[in-house]
C-alpha cells in the first residue's frame, strides 16, 4: 500500500540510500516509483513501473544531495502514471511530498485550492498536500508549521514525508492510520514504512502514534504531538538482521520464505512461554472471536476448530472487513484475537478499535512495535523474521503454530505439544517433494479453474491453496468444503477443472474420499494430498502427493499447506509472473 522512505545522511549522497531502501519496500507496491533530493533546489526522477525498469532508464541514484524522500505506489486515485507517480510537488516546485494513504476528502481540497489559484498536474489525493503546506508556506510558516496545518485539513489516512527547498536541512514527517517508523542510525536520520528498509543503515527504531510528526534535521530527530510538544519516545533495538530481507540465493523471495518454513515454525515454539505468561493472565472466557484478513483469515479458521475441538469455547471468525457490520455481541468474557503479519491492516486496525475495550484483546503479529500490538491488550510474536514476498507463506505456518500454542495453554493438554515438536521434520519432508509439485504444475498450469477441497482442519488449507494460486498465478481458484460441492459448484465441475483434494487421516478422510469420487465421476482431474498409505486416495487421485507421517488432520494444517504454496509459486513461475510482485496486491494493505 505505497512505501515513503525520507532520510537525512552525513557527508553521503541521499539518492543511492533512498533507492536501495526503497528496494525494500517494493513489496508494498510497484506502480510507480520515485526520489526527490534537495540541496539548493529540489530534484526528482519519478515514473510509473517496477524500480529496477524505471532505475534503467532514470538512474534514480544520480541525485545530488545528502537528504530526500522516496516513494514505492499502490494506485488508490489515478492510473499508474509518471504524471501520477510520487513525489508531488507544489506550484512552484519548491516542496515536495511522498504519502501513503487514502485522503478522503481531497476533492473538496483540491477544488478550493483551484479556486485559490493552485494549479494541479496528476490525478492523484495526494497532490493536495504540497499544494496546502505551499498555501500555509506562503503565509510565513515554516516546513513543520505548514505541514501541521496541511494535514489539519485532511480527513482519511497518511503516513507521508516532506520537503522544502527554503529549509533544505529537514524532513517533515507525519503519520494517521498508516504505519511511520523513525530509524537512528549514527548522525544518520530516516522515516520509513517499516523496519527491514531502514536496516542495512540502523537498526534502532521509534515507532509513531497516530497524530504524532517527526523532523529530521542535520541535529538529529524531534518528536512532537498533535499540539506541537515535543515528547520522548521509547527506542526499540530490531533483532532482525539486514541479510533477513535478501534473497539469499533463491530466485524469489516467495520460494526462500517456503523453504525457511521449518525454521520459522522452531522459533514459533520458542514462543511458549511468553504464551503461557499471558494465558495465565487471562479470565475465563466463554467465547473467542478472530477477526483477520487474508491468509490470516484462514490461519484464524483453524483456530476455531481448535478452541472449538479442546476447550469447547464457542468461537467466531470474522472478517476483519465485515466487523463493523455485525452486532457484535461483546463483552468482558470475550477475547478478540486479531490476526495480522504485518500488524498494519487497516480493517484489522479498524476491527481493534471497534471492540473499544467491551472486550479483551490479543494480537498475533509477526512485525515488532507495529499498531496492533499497541492497539490489543496482549500481544503474541509469531518470530518468522521479515516476510518480502507479497503472499503470506511463512507467517502463515507460524500463525497456525502460534495458535497452536495458545489453545493447547488455554485448554491445559500441554501433552499435545510434543505433537507439534515433529512438525518441522514433517515440513522438511513436505519440501522434499519440490521436483514432484513442479511436475504437477507443468501438467496444470493452464487450466483455467481450479478447485481445492476438504473438510475439517483441511477445508481452511484448502482456502489458502486457493487464494494463494489466484493471487500469485492468476488462475481462477475456488476454497470449498469439500461437502457443500453438492450443493452447488458440482455444477461447475468437468474435465478442464483440476481439483485438488486435501484428506490427511482422521475424522473427515473417508468423506472427503466420497467427494473425491463424486467430482471423478464428473470428469475431474484429482490431486490428492494425503498419507503415503493412503491406497485407496493413491489409486483415485490423478497425482498423489504423499506425506510419510501419520499424523492426524488435527495437526496436518501447518505442513499439509506447503505442496500448495510450490504448486502457485511454480505454476506463477512458469506462466512467467513474477510470484513476489502479483499484480494489482501489496503486502500491507493499510486502506479499508
Ligand atoms: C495473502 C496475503 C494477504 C494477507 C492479508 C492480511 O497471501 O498475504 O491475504 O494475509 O492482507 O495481512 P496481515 O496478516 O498483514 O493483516
Amino acid at each position: 500500500m505505497c512505501g515513503i522512505i525520507g532520510c537525512i545522511l552525513y557527508n553521503k549522497k541521499a539518492a543511492p540510500v533512498l533507492l536501495n531502501c526503497v528496494k525494500k519496500l517494493e513489496y508494498r507496491g510497484y506502480d510507480s516509483v520515485g526520489i526527490a533530493t534537495s540541496s539548493s533546489i529540489i530534484k526528482i526522477k519519478k515514473d510509473s513501473g517496477k524500480i529496477d525498469d524505471v532505475h534503467e532508464n532514470l538512474n534514480l541514484d544520480d541525485l545530488p544531495g545528502d537528504m530526500g524522500i522516496a516513494h514505492v505506489r499502490w494506485a488508490t486515485h489515478g492510473l499508474p502514471t509518471k504524471e501520477n507517480s510520487h513525489p508531488h510537488t507544489d506550484c512552484k516546485n519548491k516542496i515536495a511530498v511522498v504519502h501513503n494513504g487514502i485522503i478522503e476528502n481531497y476533492k473538496e481540497i483540491r477544488d478550493q485550492l483551484i479556486k485559490e489559484g493552485h494549479q494541479f498536474k496528476s490525478e492523484t489525493d495526494t497532490e493536495v498536500i504540497p499544494h496546502l503546506i505551499e498555501k500555509y508556506m506562503d503565509m510565513g510558516n515554516d516546513l513543520e508549521s505548514a505541514t501541521r496545518l496541511a494535514i489539519g485539513n485532511i480527513e482519511g489516512s497518511y503516513a507521508i514525508a516532506a520537503i522544502s527547498r527554503d529549509e533544505p536541512n529537514k524532513v517533515v514527517g507525519a503519520r494517521k492510520e498508516s504505519p511511520l517508523i523513525v530509524g537512528k542510525g549514527n548522525r544518520e536520520y530516516f522515516i520509513a514504512s517499516d523496519a527491514p528498509a531502514i536496516l542495512e543503515h540502523t537498526n534502532k527504531i521509534i515507532y509513531l502514534e497516530d497524530h504524532e510528526m517527526v523532523i529530521l534535521s542535520d541535529e538529529g530527530i524531534e518528536i512532537k504531538d498533535s499540539d506541537g510538544n515535543v515528547i520522548k519516545k521509547e527506542i526499540f533495538t530490531i533483532d532482525w538482521t539486514p541479510d533477513m530481507a535478501k534473497k539469499g540465493g533463491y530466485d524469489h523471495f516467495m520460494l526462500k520464505e517456503i523453504h525457511e518454513q521449518p525454521e520459522a515454525v522452531k522459533n514459533t515454539l520458542k514462543e511458549i512461554n511468553e504464551i503461557k505468561k499471558i494465558v495465565q493472565k487471562f479470565k475465563k472466557f466463554n467465547r473467542i472471536c478472530f477477526v483477520a484478513c487474508g491468509t490470516s483469515y484462514h490461519a484464524s479458521l483453524i483456530g476455531k476448530y481448535l478452541f472449538e475441538g479442546l476447550i469447547a469455547i464457542p468461537t467466531d471468525v470474522i472478517l476483519a472487513s465485515e466487523f463493523g457490520y455485525s452486532a457484535e455481541a461483546l463483552d468482558e468474557n470475550t477475547l478478540v484475537i486479531a490476526i495480522t503479519q504485518s500488524g498494519e491492516t487497516a480493517d484489522t486496525l479498524k476491527a481493534l478499535k471497534l471492540v473499544n475495550h467491551k472486550a479483551k484483546t490479543l494480537a498475533i503479529v509477526n512485525v515488532v512495535g507495529s499498531t496492533a500490538t499497541r492497539e490489543a491488550d496482549y500481544v503474541i510474536y509469531i518470530r518468522p523474521g521479515p516476510e518480502i514476498g507479497v503472499a503470506a507463506t511463512k507467517t502463515y505456518v507460524s500463525q497456525l503454530v502460534a495458535i497452536y500454542l495458545l489453545a493447547i495453554c488455554m485448554s491445559g493438554k500441554e501433552e499435545l505439544l510434543e505433537k507439534l515438536q515433529n512438525i518441522p521434520d514433517y515440513m522438511r519432508n513436505a519440501l522434499e517433494k519440490e521436483d514432484l509439485i513442479k511436475e504437477i504444475a507443468m501438467k496444470y498450469k493452464d487450466a483455467k479453474d481450479f478447485f481445492f477441497i476438504g473438510r475439517g482442519f483441511s477445508y481452511p488449507t484448502a482456502m489458502e491453496g486457493a487464494l494463494k494460486l489466484k493471487e500469485i498465478t492468476y488462475i481462477h481458484a475456488e476454497g470449498y468444503a469439500a461437502g457443500e460441492l453438492k450443493h452447488g459448484p458440482l455444477a461447475l465441475i468437468d474435465d478442464d477443472v483440476p481439483v485438488v483434494a486435501v484428506a490427511p487421516p482422521g475424522k473427515s478422510h473417508e468423506k472427503t474420499l466420497s467427494n473425491v469420487e463424486e467430482v471423478k465421476a464428473r470428469g475431474a482431474h484429482v490431486i490428492g494430498l494425503g498419507s503415503s498409505e493412503d491406497e485407496v486416495l493413491k489409486s483415485e487421485a490423478h497425482d498423489m502427493i504423499e506425506f510419510e507421517d501419520k499424523i492426524d488432520e488435527m495437526f496436518s494444517s501447518i505442513h499439509y499447506v506447503i505442496p500448495l504454496q510450490l504448486l502457485s509459486y511454480y505454476i506463477s513461475v512458469m506462466k512467467g509472473i513474477d510470484p513476489d510482485h502479483p499484480k494489482n496486491l501489496a503486502k500491507c494493505v493499510t486502506v479499508e
